[in-house]
């Protein structure tokens, strides 16, 4: 494969928020993780777990976390109960991380036709996170909350494999934090060891193009503003 073929799958990967009702084979999965699995890792420890759901089990956990979403709306008092296990966003925004991420949030509700008052709106399509946008696989990832921090970057490359190996074959994929919040009801139903937490969760399955929502392609800050060049004044 060249540069500009993997390039493009770079590039062409997004973060699809409808699926299609299509299965995804077995065999499709497996390669793909199998691939993923060639990320590096600190000691070549490959701390990745993942528990790949699909069917019966997935309709429950969908089921199950959508029902304490909707209570919660409720009771917003019982959410204290439900806590992920690590930080993934600060305690307090500041910029100009803040103005990306209301910039990333208004963009894809402004897509979607909901204002800042349609509060009720805004539930609903952040439940569809927990309804895994409809796709037929979730990838429940987990680390062992014993290993460190950098376990957790070691993840990451394993995750990005995933997400462009799903792309190359034609798969598609939506990475959510969103389910964090919800790992005690995860864990419990894939039947997690008792040293793991949930990292992240990866919608998995075929895009639906005729839904708008997956037309939202997020802009990137310019080479310039993220890098530094020390030292190239003398080539
Ligand atoms: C670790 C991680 C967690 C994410 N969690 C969510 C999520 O819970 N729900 C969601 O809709 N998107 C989620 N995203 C997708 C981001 O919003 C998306 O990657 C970002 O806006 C850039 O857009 P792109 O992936 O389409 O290039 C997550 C992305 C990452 C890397």
């Amino acid at each position: 494969m060249s540069a500009k073929e993997i390039a493009h799958i770079m590039k062409s990967r997004h973060s699809v928020r409808a699926f299609k009702d299509k299965k995804v084979p077995k065999l499709i999965i497996q390669e793909i993780l199998e691939a993923a699995s060639r990320a590096p890792s600190g000691s070549n420890t490959q701390p990745w777990k993942v528990y790949v759901v699909q069917g019966k089990i997935r309709d429950e956990i969908v089921n199950e976390v959508c029902k304490v979403y909707d209570d919660l709306l409720e009771l917003p008092e019982l959410k204290s109960q439900y806590q992920a296990a690590y930080d993934y966003y600060p305690q307090e925004w500041f910029s100009p991380y803040i103005e990306r991420r209301r910039e990333n949030g208004w963009g894809l509700y402004g897509l979607l036709g909901i204002e800042k008052k349609d509060r009720e709106k805004m539930a609903a399509q952040h439940k569809r996170n927990f309804m895994l946008f409809d796709a037929p696989v979730g990838l429940f990832l987990t680390v062992d909350k014993r290993l460190g921090t950098g376990s957790k970057m070691d993840i990451s490359m394993f995750i990005q494999n995933i997400l462009l190996m799903a792309k190359a074959k034609g798969l598609d994929t939506c990475p959510q934090a969103a389910w964090n919040e919800y790992q005690s009801i995860v864990l419990l139903k894939i039947k997690a060891g008792s040293h793991e937490e949930l990292l992240c969760t990866v919608a998995l399955g075929y895009a639906d193009e005729t839904q708008v929502v997956n037309e939202f392609i997020t802009p990137r800050v310019s080479l310039d503003d993220f890098s530094t060049w020390l030292g190239f004044e003398e080539s």
